[in-house]
């Protein structure tokens, strides 16, 4: 039915989102029999959208643009302000071939090969240890290894505190309360350190190799060849390593799967490269992370019945895209099993945005997020390690979603 016809469309939903969270654009949208419905989110009209059409429609930048589009809080919390996820056109399009150009194939084997290090040395560098709990130490591991490949020192006695900040900046974001005001404390930490490090480049009082993170991001020129502002440099920097931290949300999430999937487990421990790259990929598309992704139109259109106007603002519903039974065969089914023949699909299995990354916002990090992830998935598949009682739900109304107990594990001997 079109837009029009839904008598709602006036009511803000921000509080029901917020409250219902992942699962709630679909379940409206389910009731409305509508792939899109209008409301009101912060007092402003939205369109809300999902599925594959959808998406392809949200990353057409002749229509959308992301500049003001994502809250002021959210913003300044998880990216900071003046940074690439809310440019447009060329100034984008520069900005984010400098993210590519960092997060290339090498820079994968990099970090991950630094990972290992760090895995090993954690697990069992100190002897054997009776109880870890896997997120405290993905977030301790997952950090060192990306600040150790972009040129920030990790031995410093203040590391693992920094780590802590950077998971805090992650763990608040779709939060009110205490845990977003604990973000906004950490994003400023995580800034000044940053920022040390990009005047410390700029001063010639730091000579990191000029491939390294630390000196492309302090050294890069926008598109009109001046140097970032020095917040906007420290912003983007810790724009590549938050979001890195951010894989230790899915590394708990694949402890978890692992648990609950001895059978897959066992082929991942015994080899099985396709099943390793399968059940990453499902652990991606089921478990709840990013929830969903705003944009605002550029001008009047209308799209399968919807009326979208020049400002108004859209989002796209990431988690309901990842589970619209119209893409996926049982969606609410952990199957890594729907992926050992899947074929690339830009706008199918979203979790990270769709599209194409170059032209669009689609994240830059896949490559990495998978590299980080098999390593851990092959690790604990290997390890076999008990996983005593605890609890190990996670919640779809917190955003983000993480397993409550951490996934506490008892290595073996
Ligand atoms: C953008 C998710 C890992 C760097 C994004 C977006 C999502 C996302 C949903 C927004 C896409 C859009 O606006 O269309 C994730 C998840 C990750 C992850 C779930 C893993 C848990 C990474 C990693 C890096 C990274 C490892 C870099 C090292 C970025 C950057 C952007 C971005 C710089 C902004 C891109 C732009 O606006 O053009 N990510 N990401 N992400 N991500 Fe990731």
């Amino acid at each position: 039915a079109p837009v029009d016809a839904v008598p709602e469309r006036h009511r803000d939903v921000s509080l029901p989102l917020w409250w219902y969270g992942y699962r709630f654009i679909s379940r409206r949208m389910d009731r409305l029999r509508a792939t899109a419905f209008q409301a009101r989110l912060l007092g402003s009209p939205t369109v809300f959208l999902r599925g594959r059409s959808a998406a392809q429609l949200f990353y057409d930048n002749t229509k959308f643009t992301r500049v003001g589009a994502i809250p002021g809080p959210i913003k300044s919390t998880l990216f900071g302000r003046d940074t690439v996820h809310g440019l447009d056109g060329h100034a984008h399009h520069h900005r984010k071939a400098m993210f590519l150009g960092l997060l290339d194939d090498d820079a994968v084997e990099q970090v991950t090969d630094i990972a290992a290090l760090h895995w090993h040395e954690r697990l069992t560098g100190r002897g054997p240890r009776r109880r870890i709990v896997l997120f405290h130490e993905a977030v301790q591991v997952i950090a060192a290894a990306v600040c150790d490949w972009a040129g920030m020192a990790t031995r410093h006695p203040e590391f693992p505190g920094i780590a802590t900040e950077l998971a805090r900046i992650v763990d608040g974001f779709g939060s009110a309360g205490m845990r977003h005001v604990r973000a906004r404390v950490a994003r400023l930490r995580c800034r000044r350190w940053a920022r040390g490090y990009v005047s410390a480049v700029r001063d010639g009082r730091l000579h990191p190799p000029p491939h390294r993170a630390v000196a492309v991001v302090a050294r890069h020129r926008d598109e009109r060849g001046r140097l970032l502002p020095l917040d906007v440099a420290a912003d983007e920097l810790v724009n590549v390593i938050r979001p890195t931290v951010a894989v230790a949300w899915l590394i708990t999430f694949a402890g978890l799967a692992l648990h609950r999937e001895p059978g897959w487990a066992e082929r991942i421990a015994g080899g099985d490269r396709a099943a390793l790259t399968a059940f990453c990929q499902e652990v991606r598309r089921y478990y709840p992370f990013a929830p969903f992704l705003a944009a605002r139109a550029r001008k009047d259109f209308q799209w399968q019945g919807h009326r979208f106007t020049r400002g108004g603002r859209v989002v796209l519903d990431l988690y309901g895209t990842d589970h619209d039974p119209r893409l996926w065969d049982r969606p609410e089914e952990f199957d890594p099993g729907r992926f050992l023949a899947w074929r690339f699909d830009p706008f199918s299995l979203i979790p990270q945005g769709g599209g194409d990354a170059a032209s669009g916002h689609r994240c830059p990090g896949e490559a990495l997020t998978m590299g980080l992830l098999e390593q851990a998935t092959l690790l604990l598949a290997r390890g076999r390690a008990e996983v005593p009682r605890q609890n190990l739900s996670f919640s779809l109304s917190r955003i983000p979603s993480r397993v409550t107990s951490g996934v506490v594990l008892v290595p073996r001997g």
